[in-house]
């Protein structure tokens, strides 16, 4: 916490009308990340003052100090979250507490100032209401709202720093895959590492993800779309691409099981992860486990026939079927649709994809798809 230092406090929120609306884009040329809307939210720390009043103002750049400390030694966070328009118009958010939580977290974890998440989230409905014409309302589209928080002091010392800002910023997005599931061939790393024991792996941290991208693109020199990331010298599977991994085998025990990796420290705790852990659970219809699970593992249930299923989970697309995986000098298949080749994904792949996406468009009603009263 910050002491008795002012929080953040959505009742003090400020709201600064841009005076030339950007046309939205037609739906078809949206691109992930691109195209950001009229207003963002900014809320500023001071270490000796505490978070400012909220204010929605104008999208636009930032002024920065050159030697701000985000600049050189990546204080940096964030949170991917999305809005949904449901077919009678009401804007939904799905689990926005786990953002939240989780960017109150990684703040912590780089010495950045911590807040009262709820408010936050508050403010984040504010911002969403001013960009409700942004959202787009059909399935499969949606706003994709980026929390960030940097830490802003002017100073080349390696300490924690006294100021900071925390914006957000919103970009409507498409379906990740116009025209059905795109499954991806991975490339499994086994010269770089994503995390480690320890490390921060599990935050939502800038620095976590710009190392990823040498090896994302020597992969894609190969033609893998993504990478799978390993750890240990067993080859414990962790994460693939940006995303949580889960894989759907025929353990040795002749049990039909679902599994990720545990939260060890090393994996982000993703929302869409923990969704399908809950999901799965509810259902009862397969062991679910979260474990370790190593290359030979998987090369094992393969040989074996016994490998049915893999994909990623995250926000951005929600899952990501995998189609082979290059481990060393092995090609490793893994099924799609065995009952239908033609298919991109698996069964049960894609009805994880079904059944969240039919939960955050309110189609099907449960707790996690909250309502933005208007
Ligand atoms: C995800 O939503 O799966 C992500 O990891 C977001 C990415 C754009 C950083």
């Amino acid at each position: 916490g910050n002491g008795n230092l002012p929080d953040i406090d959505h009742k003090n929120i400020r709201i600064e009308r841009s005076k030339n609306l950007k046309p939205p884009l037609p739906y078809k040329d949206l691109v992930f990340g691109r195209s950001f809307t009229d207003h963002m939210l900014s809320i500023e720390w001071e270490g000796t003052i505490g978070w400012s009043n909220p204010l929605i103002k104008p999208y636009g750049p930032l002024s920065l100090d050159p030697s701000s400390v985000v600049l050189h030694y990546s204080f940096e966070c964030f949170e991917g979250m999305k809005a949904y328009k449901d077919k009678q118009g009401k804007i939904r958010l799905f689990r926005p507490d786990m953002n939240m939580k989780r960017f109150v977290k990684s703040a912590n974890r780089i010495a950045l100032p911590t807040f009262n998440g709820e408010e936050l989230g508050e403010c984040i409905k504010e911002l969403i209401r001013v960009e409700e014409n942004w959202i787009p309302q059909e399935r499969g589209y949606s706003l994709y709202i980026r929390p960030t928080l940097i830490g802003t002091q002017a100073f080349l010392g390696v300490g924690p720093t006294s100021n900071a800002l925390l914006f957000v910023i919103c970009c409507p997005v498409g379906p990740y895959y116009k025209t059905g599931f795109n499954a991806v061939k991975l490339l499994a790393t086994t010269e770089n590492v994503r995390a480690w024991p320890g490390g921060t792996g599990d935050a939502k941290i800038g620095g976590n993800y710009s190392p990823c991208v040498k090896p994302q693109i020597e992969a894609a020199a190969k033609g893998y779309q993504q990478n799978l990331w390993l750890f240990g010298e067993d080859d414990e599977v962790t994460e693939v691409g940006t995303m949580n991994c889960f894989v759907y085998l025929k353990n040795e025990h002749g049990e039909t099981e679902l599994v990720t990796p545990p939260l060890d420290g090393t994996i982000l705790a993703g929302v869409t992860r923990d969704s399908i852990l809950s999901l799965a659970r509810s259902w009862n219809e397969y062991k679910v486990s979260e474990r370790k699970i190593t290359m030979h593992e998987i090369i094992k249930a393969s040989e074996e026939g016994r490998l049915l299923e893999m994909f990623g989970a995250g926000t951005a697309c929600i899952v990501s079927p995998i189609k082979e995986i290059r481990y060393r000098n092995l090609d490793i298949k893994v099924p799609l649709d065995p009952k239908d080749p033609s298919n991109n994904a698996g069964p049960i792949t894609k009805k994880f994809a079904d059944v969240l996406m039919g939960i955050q468009y309110g189609e099907i009603s449960h707790e996690w798809s909250v309502i933005v009263d208007k």
